[in-house]
């Protein structure tokens, strides 16, 4: 076999997700592991998602609906948008990849930062576009540098609002003032996965800015059933934005990007107030109660807008990481991300955080 691989493909790191629990039970012998590395819904999927799937899989042999029709319509009255203003994705990484693949040519400038979730340069780079990716300042997305980074090739600038992984947040006023800035020929994309775990009163109003981009540049949202939702399993996602970029993304995607149990399953979930309520407070709690109990080990947590935060463990966070493993528990280190003594962990069920919290003070 002869390759001819293109050099922006070879050069692409494969994303590295946080490690699946059989894998770490078969290499480490460990049992009944806990992971908190993927930021998922520790409280698992809606009830009812799961009864609305089980029931439609009798249908798996037929297409599911090209236009998820329902689950667009009521995604759309949840989030008081129109239908023609949503698009779906297999998760909402699909949408990230609809964007570079509708808006960056070979050369194309995307502005990025570092750290934040990885995939928006993947995608840039298999576009062989070129990734501009400007570092966070105090863990914050540095508004300023982006702007100045901004060039007549810049096609569009990624912010994930919560950051993942550091959990902060733009504040209204900044992001107001950083579109001002801005040319009206970039496209800015809010990634809002964790946006269910933020304040109501702190949340950007994402309706307002997609219909009257008159005088600042386009902002679009996007949106994941992934987390507070409790559906990572099944990918499902969305975007929020002006009709005209909804229509030119609907030209680049497959015909069935959502599959049939995914339709109706993320459509019970949007209906499950019980499971979302219960996963907001339970999230809250374990926020607070982790924050306090690893500050008494003596490590530093950081505040934190989502369903994870950034832990100053006051040691190599890899090694710890290793000597967590061992205890079956799952964390993320980020030495890679440039916090070489940080974690970050997900919050888990009330017995899981203890079991951390445990394992912690025996690791450390
Ligand atoms: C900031 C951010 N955006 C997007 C995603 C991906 O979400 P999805 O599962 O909808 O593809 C993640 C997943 O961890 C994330 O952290």
């Amino acid at each position: 076999m002869k390759l001819n691989i293109p050099k922006n493909i070879a050069e692409i790191i494969p994303y590295p997700p946080g490690k699946p629990m059989d894998e770490l039970e078969r290499e480490y012998g460990v049992t009944n592991s806990i992971k908190l590395a993927s930021n998922e819904n520790p409280w698992g999927p809606s009830p009812k998602a799961v009864q609305a799937i089980s029931e439609v899989v009798q249908n798996l042999h037929r297409y599911p609906d090209g236009s998820s029709y329902y689950l667009t319509q009521a995604i759309a009255e949840y989030v008081q948008a129109q239908p023609g203003e949503i698009i779906l994705g297999n998760g909402s990484n699909e949408v990230i990849e609809f964007l570079v693949k509708a808006f960056v040519r070979a050369g194309d400038e995307v502005i990025t930062s570092h750290p934040s979730f990885l995939m928006y340069q993947k995608f840039v780079a298999v576009r062989d576009g070129k990734n501009i990716v400007i570092p966070l300042r105090d863990m914050e997305h540095d508004l300023e540098a982006i702007t100045a980074a901004v060039t007549d090739t810049t096609r569009l600038i990624f912010l994930d609002n919560p950051n993942n992984p550091c959990a902060t947040l733009i504040s209204r006023q900044r992001f107001a003032d950083f579109l001002k800035k801005l040319p009206e020929s970039v496209i800015v994309v809010l990634d809002e996965a964790y946006i269910d775990f933020v304040d109501p009163e702190e949340r950007i109003d994402i309706n307002a800015l997609i219909r009257n981009p008159d005088g600042i540049p386009a902002v679009l949202a996007l949106r994941t059933f992934s987390k507070a939702y409790g559906l990572a399993g099944l990918r499902v996602g969305f975007g929020i934005m002006h009709p005209e970029i909804a229509s030119l993304l609907h030209r680049v995607r497959q015909p069935f990007n959502i599959n049939l149990p995914a339709q109706a399953g993320a459509l019970a979930a949007l209906q499950d107030q019980e499971h979302y309520n219960k996963t907001m407070d339970g999230t809250r709690q374990g926020r607070n109660w982790l924050s306090e109990e690893v500050r008494k080990l003596g490590c530093v947590p950081y505040p934190s807008h989502t369903n994870f935060f950034l832990i100053d463990v006051q040691c190599d966070a890899t090694e710890l990481y290793e000597a967590m493993l061992y205890k079956g528990v799952i964390v993320r280190s980020m030495k890679a991300y440039g916090y070489p003594k940080f974690i970050r962990i997900t919050v888990g069920t009330a017995q899981e955080n203890s079991r951390f919290v445990q394992a912690l003070s025996d690791c450390l």
